[in-house]
Protein backbone atom coordinates (compact mmCIF):
# COMPACT_ATOMS: atom_id res chain seq x y z
CA UNK A 1 0.00 0.00 0.00
CA UNK A 2 1.17 3.64 -0.84
CA UNK A 3 -0.10 6.20 1.41
CA UNK A 4 1.35 9.64 0.90
CA UNK A 5 -0.34 13.14 3.51
CA UNK A 6 -0.30 16.53 1.91
CA UNK A 7 -1.56 19.84 2.80
CA UNK A 8 0.27 23.35 3.58
CA UNK A 9 3.35 23.33 6.25
CA UNK A 10 1.92 23.17 9.21
CA UNK A 11 -0.93 21.26 8.38
CA UNK A 12 0.18 18.44 10.72
CA UNK A 13 0.70 15.86 7.77
CA UNK A 14 4.04 15.01 8.40
CA UNK A 15 2.75 14.23 12.62
CA UNK A 16 0.29 11.87 10.91
CA UNK A 17 2.59 10.56 8.27
CA UNK A 18 4.99 9.40 11.70
CA UNK A 19 2.01 8.60 13.05
CA UNK A 20 0.66 5.79 10.31
CA UNK A 21 3.95 4.82 9.92
CA UNK A 22 4.29 3.76 13.78
CA UNK A 23 0.96 2.27 13.84
CA UNK A 24 1.60 -0.29 10.84
CA UNK A 25 4.96 -1.27 11.85
CA UNK A 26 3.21 -2.27 15.49
CA UNK A 27 0.82 -4.46 13.23
CA UNK A 28 4.54 -6.11 12.06
CA UNK A 29 3.94 -4.51 8.99
CA UNK A 30 6.95 -3.43 6.78
CA UNK A 31 6.75 0.18 6.09
CA UNK A 32 8.93 2.47 4.65
CA UNK A 33 8.51 6.03 5.31
CA UNK A 34 10.00 9.35 3.20
CA UNK A 35 9.19 12.74 2.58
CA UNK A 36 9.27 15.18 -1.00
CA UNK A 37 11.77 16.34 -1.75
CA UNK A 38 14.40 14.49 -0.22
CA UNK A 39 14.17 11.09 0.38
CA UNK A 40 17.84 10.05 -1.21
CA UNK A 41 21.36 11.76 -1.17
CA UNK A 42 20.17 13.56 -4.30
CA UNK A 43 16.69 14.60 -3.53
CA UNK A 44 18.33 16.02 0.02
CA UNK A 45 20.65 17.66 -2.28
CA UNK A 46 17.65 19.37 -4.84
CA UNK A 47 15.74 20.02 -2.03
CA UNK A 48 18.55 22.63 -0.39
CA UNK A 49 18.54 24.21 -3.82
CA UNK A 50 15.21 24.29 -4.31
CA UNK A 51 14.02 25.63 -0.52
CA UNK A 52 17.22 27.63 0.49
CA UNK A 53 18.49 28.35 -2.94
CA UNK A 54 18.37 31.06 -5.24
CA UNK A 55 15.40 32.18 -7.05
CA UNK A 56 14.25 30.48 -10.38
CA UNK A 57 12.25 30.27 -13.00
CA UNK A 58 8.83 28.06 -12.63
CA UNK A 59 9.26 25.56 -14.93
CA UNK A 60 12.49 24.59 -13.09
CA UNK A 61 11.35 24.29 -10.23
CA UNK A 62 8.60 22.13 -11.36
CA UNK A 63 11.30 20.08 -12.88
CA UNK A 64 14.02 19.84 -9.80
CA UNK A 65 10.84 18.59 -7.90
CA UNK A 66 10.19 16.17 -10.88
CA UNK A 67 14.03 15.57 -10.83
CA UNK A 68 13.83 14.82 -6.86
CA UNK A 69 10.78 12.65 -7.51
CA UNK A 70 11.92 10.27 -10.36
CA UNK A 71 15.04 9.41 -8.26
CA UNK A 72 12.67 8.42 -4.70
CA UNK A 73 10.72 6.22 -6.70
CA UNK A 74 13.14 4.31 -8.73
CA UNK A 75 15.60 4.15 -5.89
CA UNK A 76 13.47 3.75 -2.64
CA UNK A 77 9.43 3.61 -3.03
CA UNK A 78 8.83 1.40 -6.58
CA UNK A 79 11.73 -0.97 -4.90
CA UNK A 80 9.45 -0.94 -1.67
CA UNK A 81 6.36 -1.44 -3.44
CA UNK A 82 7.86 -4.50 -5.15
CA UNK A 83 8.99 -5.85 -2.13
CA UNK A 84 5.55 -6.11 -0.76
CA UNK A 85 6.08 -3.40 1.70
CA UNK A 86 4.09 -0.19 2.64
CA UNK A 87 5.33 3.19 1.77
CA UNK A 88 4.11 6.43 3.43
CA UNK A 89 5.28 9.52 1.77
CA UNK A 90 4.97 12.99 3.53
CA UNK A 91 4.01 14.46 -0.07
CA UNK A 92 3.91 13.45 -3.55
CA UNK A 93 2.94 14.35 -6.61
CA UNK A 94 -0.18 15.99 -5.54
CA UNK A 95 2.03 19.08 -3.58
CA UNK A 96 3.25 19.35 -7.47
CA UNK A 97 -0.01 19.65 -8.54
CA UNK A 98 -0.92 22.02 -6.36
CA UNK A 99 2.25 24.22 -5.93
CA UNK A 100 3.53 24.16 -9.65
CA UNK A 101 0.01 23.19 -11.65
CA UNK A 102 -2.33 25.76 -9.72
CA UNK A 103 -0.41 28.08 -7.01
CA UNK A 104 2.05 28.79 -9.65
CA UNK A 105 -0.16 28.42 -12.40
CA UNK A 106 1.89 26.13 -14.81
CA UNK A 107 -1.30 24.56 -15.41
CA UNK A 108 -1.94 20.92 -13.25
CA UNK A 109 -2.52 19.15 -16.45
CA UNK A 110 0.78 20.04 -17.23
CA UNK A 111 2.40 19.58 -14.58
CA UNK A 112 0.75 16.07 -14.29
CA UNK A 113 2.33 15.33 -17.27
CA UNK A 114 5.94 16.03 -16.35
CA UNK A 115 5.82 14.06 -13.46
CA UNK A 116 3.68 10.80 -15.44
CA UNK A 117 6.91 10.52 -17.29
CA UNK A 118 9.12 11.24 -14.57
CA UNK A 119 7.38 8.25 -12.06
CA UNK A 120 6.45 6.16 -14.58
CA UNK A 121 2.59 7.11 -14.00
CA UNK A 122 3.10 5.69 -9.91
CA UNK A 123 0.40 7.67 -7.78
CA UNK A 124 -0.65 6.75 -4.68
CA UNK A 125 -3.35 4.24 -3.44
CA UNK A 126 -4.86 7.41 -0.86
CA UNK A 127 -3.67 10.61 -0.32
CA UNK A 128 -4.81 12.47 2.75
CA UNK A 129 -4.88 16.10 2.48
CA UNK A 130 -4.56 17.92 5.80
CA UNK A 131 -6.39 21.37 5.47
CA UNK A 132 -5.53 24.07 7.63
CA UNK A 133 -6.36 28.20 6.18
CA UNK A 134 -3.34 30.49 5.50
CA UNK A 135 -3.51 32.14 8.53
CA UNK A 136 -3.09 28.87 10.69
CA UNK A 137 -0.12 27.74 8.65
CA UNK A 138 1.48 31.00 8.96
CA UNK A 139 0.98 31.00 12.49
CA UNK A 140 2.27 27.00 13.15
CA UNK A 141 5.35 27.59 10.52
CA UNK A 142 6.38 30.70 12.87
CA UNK A 143 9.06 32.60 11.90
CA UNK A 144 10.95 30.28 9.29
CA UNK A 145 8.99 30.15 6.20
CA UNK A 146 11.19 28.31 2.97
CA UNK A 147 11.63 30.01 0.05
CA UNK A 148 8.14 28.57 -1.63
CA UNK A 149 5.68 29.20 1.49
CA UNK A 150 7.23 33.13 2.12
CA UNK A 151 4.92 34.01 -0.69
CA UNK A 152 2.44 35.25 1.32
CA UNK A 153 -1.31 34.25 2.53
CA UNK A 154 -2.38 34.72 -0.96
CA UNK A 155 -0.36 32.21 -2.38
CA UNK A 156 -1.34 29.87 0.39
CA UNK A 157 -4.76 30.86 -0.06
CA UNK A 158 -3.96 29.32 -3.90
CA UNK A 159 -2.36 25.92 -2.43
CA UNK A 160 -5.20 25.22 -0.32
CA UNK A 161 -7.56 25.86 -3.71
CA UNK A 162 -5.53 23.33 -6.00
CA UNK A 163 -5.79 20.77 -3.61
CA UNK A 164 -9.42 20.97 -3.57
CA UNK A 165 -9.18 21.40 -7.57
CA UNK A 166 -7.08 18.36 -7.46
CA UNK A 167 -9.63 16.12 -4.30
CA UNK A 168 -12.25 16.56 -7.27
CA UNK A 169 -10.22 15.39 -10.13
CA UNK A 170 -8.92 12.13 -8.12
CA UNK A 171 -11.74 11.44 -5.93
CA UNK A 172 -11.38 7.76 -5.49
CA UNK A 173 -7.87 7.86 -4.14
CA UNK A 174 -7.96 11.66 -2.61
CA UNK A 175 -9.53 12.52 1.05
CA UNK A 176 -9.57 15.90 2.32
CA UNK A 177 -9.58 16.07 6.66
CA UNK A 178 -9.66 19.25 8.81
CA UNK A 179 -6.01 19.87 9.76
CA UNK A 180 -7.82 21.37 12.93
CA UNK A 181 -8.89 18.40 14.87
CA UNK A 182 -6.99 16.67 17.57
CA UNK A 183 -4.03 14.56 16.40
CA UNK A 184 -4.93 11.79 18.13
CA UNK A 185 -8.91 12.07 16.53
CA UNK A 186 -7.39 12.71 12.76
CA UNK A 187 -5.44 9.38 13.54
CA UNK A 188 -8.15 7.52 14.20
CA UNK A 189 -10.37 8.57 10.89
CA UNK A 190 -7.00 7.73 8.81
CA UNK A 191 -6.92 4.30 10.12
CA UNK A 192 -10.42 3.77 9.91
CA UNK A 193 -10.05 4.98 6.11
CA UNK A 194 -7.35 3.12 5.15
CA UNK A 195 -9.52 -0.20 6.57
CA UNK A 196 -12.73 0.73 4.20
CA UNK A 197 -9.87 0.99 1.18
CA UNK A 198 -7.92 -2.01 2.05
P1 LIG B 1 7.96 20.37 3.39
O1 LIG B 1 8.03 21.65 4.19
O2 LIG B 1 6.71 19.61 3.56
O3 LIG B 1 9.18 19.54 3.54
O4 LIG B 1 7.90 20.83 1.84
C1 LIG B 1 8.83 21.65 1.28
C2 LIG B 1 8.26 22.79 0.51
O5 LIG B 1 8.24 22.47 -0.89
C3 LIG B 1 6.84 23.19 0.85
O6 LIG B 1 6.78 24.63 0.86
C4 LIG B 1 6.03 22.65 -0.30
C5 LIG B 1 6.98 22.70 -1.45
N1 LIG B 1 6.75 21.70 -2.51
C6 LIG B 1 6.35 22.13 -3.79
O7 LIG B 1 6.18 23.33 -4.03
N2 LIG B 1 6.18 21.18 -4.76
C7 LIG B 1 6.41 19.83 -4.55
O8 LIG B 1 6.23 19.02 -5.46
C8 LIG B 1 6.83 19.42 -3.21
C9 LIG B 1 7.08 17.98 -2.94
C10 LIG B 1 6.98 20.38 -2.24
Amino acid sequence: MFVTFEGLDGSGKTTQAELLADALRAEGRDVVATREPGGTPLGEEVRRLLLEGMEMSRWAEAALFAAARAELVERVIAPALDAGKDVVSDRFVDSSLAYQGFARDLGIEEVYELNRVATRGLLPDVTFVLEVDPDTSAERVGQSPDRIEREGREFRQRILDGYRIVAGKYKERVVLLDGTRPPDELHEEIRGRLREHS
